[in-house]
């Protein structure tokens, strides 16, 4: 991209990863090979909008649907003319069945304080906060932005939105002031709900410094609410008058009860950006009653839920998808106990998550490839001297897994007796899509085995057709209930992203293969989106920032395959004339991209480069430049000018280019 410029271009469908990542998998790579109870497959395959409705019956509804689901493609309505309110099924009707003093979340900070919250004090603190955010003029319809560290306030935020029917838009605490901003300009939030700082590697992060930059450029936002977490460590919190106020202070004058609005299935629910393959992030809609029953229904069944005795952590940030689906709603909805922890998994040390399952006996464990190959690089010695024997079940998600850090996961982490779950699924679908189930599918590690009961998944190549065996793009073909209901204010980049590459198809963004037994492998992604330890970062949203920077001509910004995040920002940069190339330069475009978009988007490595190998038609090829970067092995941070990388992309670019 060239400073100045749009960018432009759809995303360019490549054949790229296709090749790649080929395994074949063996009989001694088989594992927890028992084919159960296969009749949940049967009766969805006879009737799967039925098998959706038998699942939405588990939920508790204040008034029946009328229809299952309206299909006007690419625009669903699942259960509509039903009613019903996700806070009441998340909390007053566990409470009602006799399960108040059952444990919502052992809460573990970062600092190693604790809190256990159980479902009666859940319940309680959510009517409370609800009265808070109606006490500031949030009305049923309005939008709250949240900003919050993983601390137990989150959920509660969370829930008292959904409690009166206000759509929350939680981003992650990771985020810039510039992302906070334009995602609450977006939604047009009117609270913001935050915490004066949170814990991250022992340093107090000023979350609500980061916050009024944002509001600065927010009209929209009328109040403020600051829970207090870091306290004096963070510095001093400015508080502006009639604007800001103190989470506890409002919660000490807010009444106790706050019924639970009766919304309608197709009431939104939260909004989630999520990067695309263009710069503006899109924010994902997700509604009421389809999305409860899917995530619902997935949490129990893909983690072989024992609610009355198993203790579940998803060691996921509550600022991305997982967290919303499967430390909030999912686990909530089916009255588990679940860990919530605050920090990362090596502070204050590398023992920290072991002790965390060995302190409550956690029997199922979900998190990303990422940790689980950090945790191989620091070798057994960690979670041996801890006694895991309370895992029974483990759970994969976010990126691919590869078969080597599956068996480590469960040869070192779980025992043999655990089954591993690798799930496949997306912000936009909302709940798992593609996963093994735990007793009667048989597993091949690295692969996510096939879809669940009720969705239709499949492999297809460049022209739709589809692909019985071998790779391709992958595709549903059919709606389900926890699909997004569309971006936010854009029902046609909507249509355009997800429906227009294939008819009548939803396509993922995903490659996949599927191997002689059917099984599906995927493959990572097709477009110009970047999976950095299973965060979506766009590759376009990183150029635009390094192009606003002054010094700066022309970026071009790949994925580079990383052993340990599975991929690895790579920044190829064009100075403007009379700038030179310098560490220094290098550190200071980084840090640009960190301040910009935040810390996750920071580019692992800047390579100045006086040219980029462009098409004839002057897009730059992307895919030469991954195989540069891939090819060699570029140090943690700015390779300057390295001769040997510059002479490779002289010759790519001179070379008369082929691929338009
Ligand atoms: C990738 C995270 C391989 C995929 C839940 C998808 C995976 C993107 C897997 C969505 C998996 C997620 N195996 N790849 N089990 N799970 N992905 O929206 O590329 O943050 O399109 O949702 O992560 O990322 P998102």
């Amino acid at each position: 991209m060239a400073n100045g410029s749009e960018g432009g271009g759809g995303p360019a469908i490549e054949n790229y990863y296709l090749e790649e990542r080929v395994f074949e998998p063996s009989e001694e790579f088989r594992a927890g090979a028992v084919v159960g109870d296969r009749s949940l497959f049967e009766r969805a395959e006879a009737d799967w909008e039925g098998f959706w409705a038998e699942q939405a019956a588990g939920l508790d509804w204040f008034e029946p649907w009328e229809t299952v689901l309206e299909w006007d493609l690419p625009f669903a309505r699942w259960f509509s003319g039903g009613k019903l309110n996700v806070s009441h099924n998340c909390l007053d009707r566990h409470v009602a069945a006799g399960l108040g003093e059952r444990v919502a979340f052992h809460w573990v900070g970062e600092p190693g304080d604790t809190r256990t919250v159980t479902y009666r004090e859940l319940l309680a603190e959510v009517e409370r906060f609800a009265n808070v955010l109606k006490g500031l003029g949030v009305v049923r319809g309005d939008r709250v932005a949240i900003y919050m560290p993983m601390i137990p306030e989150l959920p509660v935020a969370m829930l008292a939105c959904t409690r009166i029917g206000a759509a929350h838009s939680v981003v992650f605490g990771g985020f810039s002031p510039d992302a906070l901003r334009d995602r609450i300009n977006d939604a047009e939030a009117r609270v913001l709900v935050t915490a004066d700082g949170g814990w991250r590697r022992g340093q107090a992060v000023a979350l609500k410094g980061n916050a009024d930059v944002a509001v600065e450029g927010t009209p929209s936002i009328e109040h403020v609410v600051v829970a207090r977490r870091t306290g004096e460590a963070g510095g001093p919190t400015t508080m502006v008058e009639g604007r800001d106020h103190w989470w506890d202070e409002l919660m000490a004058g807010a009444g106790p009860d706050c019924p639970a609005e009766a919304m309608e299935a197709e009431d939104l629910l939260y909004l989630l950006y999520t990067s695309g393959t263009t710069a503006k992030p899109k924010g994902i809609m997700h509604t009421t009653g389809g999305y409860l029953t899917q995530v619902a229904f997935t949490h129990r069944t893909v983690f072989d839920l024992r609610a009355d005795t198993d203790v579940y952590w998803c060691a996921a940030d509550i600022g991305w998808v997982t967290g919303h689906s499967y430390i909030v709603y999912g686990p909530l909805a089916n009255g588990a106990t679940s860990v919530m922890y605050e920090g990362t998994p090596d502070f204050p040390d590398k023992d920290r998550w072991w002790d965390i399952i060995e302190t409550y006996g956690v029997t199922i464990l979900y998190c990303a490839p990422t940790a689980i190959r950090t945790f191989m690089k620091w070798g057994t010695e960690f979670p041996e001297r801890h006694d895991l024997s309370s895992l029974r079940l483990l759970g994969s998600v976010g990126e691919p897994i590869n078969p080597e850090a599956w068996m480590w996961y469960r040869a070192h982490i779980g025992g043999e007796r655990c089954p591993v779950v690798d799930t496949w699924w997306q912000t936009e679908t909302g709940a798992i899509l593609i996963s093994p189930l735990p007793g009667i599918t048989a597993c091949k590690p690295g692969s996510a085995t096939f879809a669940l009961p009720g969705i239709s998944a499949e492999v297809v190549d460049d022209a739709g057709e589809k692909v019985e065996e071998g790779g391709g793009y992958l595709t549903l073909t059919r709606p389900w209930p926890s699909m997004l209901r569309g971006i936010y204010g854009d029902p046609e980049r909507y249509r355009e992203t997800y429906w227009s590459r294939f008819e009548g198809r939803y396509f993922a963004g995903d490659g996949a293969k599927v191997d002689p037994e059917g099984y599906l492998w995927l493959l990572g992604r097709v477009d110009d989106v970047m999976n950095v330890s299973g965060h979506r970062i766009s590759t376009t949203e990183v150029e635009s920032s390094l192009v606003n920077h002054a010094s700066v001509a022309e970026a071009a910004v790949v994925g580079a395959r990383d052993d340990t995040t599975g991929q690895a920002i790579v920044a190829f940069v064009t100075l403007r004339s009379g700038e030179d190339p310098s560490p220094e330069r290098g550190e200071e475009l980084r840090a640009h991209v960190s301040r910009h978009i935040g810390a996750i988007a920071r580019p692992r490595t800047v390579v100045f480069t006086d040219e980029l190998p462009k098409t004839r038609s002057g897009k730059i090829m992307r895919r030469l430049l991954r195989d540069v970067a891939e090819g060699r092995a570029l140090g943690d941070t700015t390779t300057l000018a390295d001769p040997k990388v510059v002479e490779e992309i002289r010759r790519l670019s001179t070379a008369s280019p082929t691929e338009e």
